[in-house]
């Protein structure tokens, strides 16, 4: 299983080596439907010496069948600064894409979709991030990374699901403030506000949540561990509380491969996004995968054709106003600093 962090780049792969990876998860005959997209776009990333960035909820066809980097937020956000290509194909959705863009301005950085959006980003503007240092002058204002650049720019600096709780400590130590506003994932700043308030830090937070995570529920919990006696069950942090306290493990998606990774857990259940435990499925055959869904529709807006064409056309570029860009690039930076 390679590291999903690990930079895969290399000699363009057989379609039999690259099937051997997903053979868990994709019959040969849907297999067969893909290698025509698959092979051209190994070819059109050794001509336009493009890499494929990929979060951890591509299909497994892309995650494990054309990926260079493959990861959670904090770790593609990481990886992109450092990416020598002339182009980065950010297979996720767009703020993921911006992010890319704004620690590594000088490659090209493209998008399979511009329409792959997603609801925290989607539900702030940078009005309201203003509103609200108004509303609570003094309080530092993290915003997790899912959201616009506009909306980064105008926060102290931005967090991960990854690590929330980090990024929090530390800037209420930094500037002295026993309160932190955690924006806008009401869920997230929930759990996050359960784990700081032992060491005396008060989390206020705004109406967010992802639509994939809110729908999970805590009797979801229960029923999985009725039906499966001894199932581990790992929660995203954007679930509700009751949902993570009903979990046994709650963290970000590297956590949750990295999990897998160290424990090898005989039955497991990820509260998370479908295609996360297809790409669990597809490298640990060993580890009994229960599988209790939600699509990300924003996430699955990524194809096979759709990359493609990005890297045959260099469509769907990304671009950012210069002024918005530095803004952003300084609470992201901040971030990485303090983590
Ligand atoms: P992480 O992969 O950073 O845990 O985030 C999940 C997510 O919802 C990204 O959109
Ligand atoms: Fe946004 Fe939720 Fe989709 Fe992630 S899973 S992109 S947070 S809507």
């Amino acid at each position: 299983m390679p590291s999903i962090t690990s930079h895969r780049r290399r000699a363009i792969p057989s379609t039999d080596e690259l099937y051997d990876r997903v053979r868990q998860v994709i019959p040969p005959i849907e297999w067969a439907t893909m290698v025509d997209d698959i092979t051209a776009i190994w070819q059109l990333k050794a001509e336009k010496r493009a890499v494929i960035l990929a979060h951890n909820y591509m299909t497994p066809q892309i995650f494990h069948g054309v990926a260079d980097i493959v990861g959670d937020s904090l770790a593609l956000a990481r990886q992109a600064q450092d990416v020598d290509a002339d182009v980065i194909v950010l297979a996720g959705v767009h703020f993921m894409a911006e992010t890319a863009k704004l620690l590594n301005p000088s490659t090209t950085v493209l998008v399979p979709d511009l329409r792959a959006g997603c609801s925290l980003a989607d539900g702030i503007t940078a009005d309201d991030v203003a509103r609200l240092r108004q509303e609570h002058p003094g309080v530092p204002i993290v915003t997790y990374v899912n959201t616009s650049a506009a909306v980064k720019a105008a926060s102290d600096i931005c967090c991960t699901s990854g690590n929330a709780v980090q990024i929090v400590e530390r800037i209420a130590t930094r500037t002295g403030n026993d309160h932190v506003l955690l924006i806008p994932d009401q869920h997230l700043a929930r759990n996050v506000a359960a784990q700081v308030a032992p060491r005396g830090i008060g989390i206020l937070t705004y109406a967010g949540s992802c639509e994939v995570h809110d729908r999970f529920t805590p009797a979801d919990v229960r029923q999985i561990r009725q039906d499966h006696p001894g199932v581990t069950i790992f929660a995203h942090p954007e679930c509700p509380p009751g949902v993570v306290a009903a979990a046994d493990l709650a963290g970000s998606t590297a956590h949750m491969q990295d999990y897998v990774e160290k424990h090898r857990p005989r039955q497991l259940a990820l509260i998370t996004e479908c295609s996360m435990s297809d790409n669990i499925a597809a490298a640990y055959p060993d580890v009994d995968m229960i599988r209790p869904c939600n699509l990300c529709p924003h996430m699955k807006r990524n194809t096979l054709a759709a990359i493609r064409h990005v890297l045959e056309t260099g469509a769907n570029e990304i671009t950012l106003d210069p002024a918005v860009a530095d803004g952003a690039r300084r609470a992201v930076t901040r971030m990485l600093e303090f983590s």
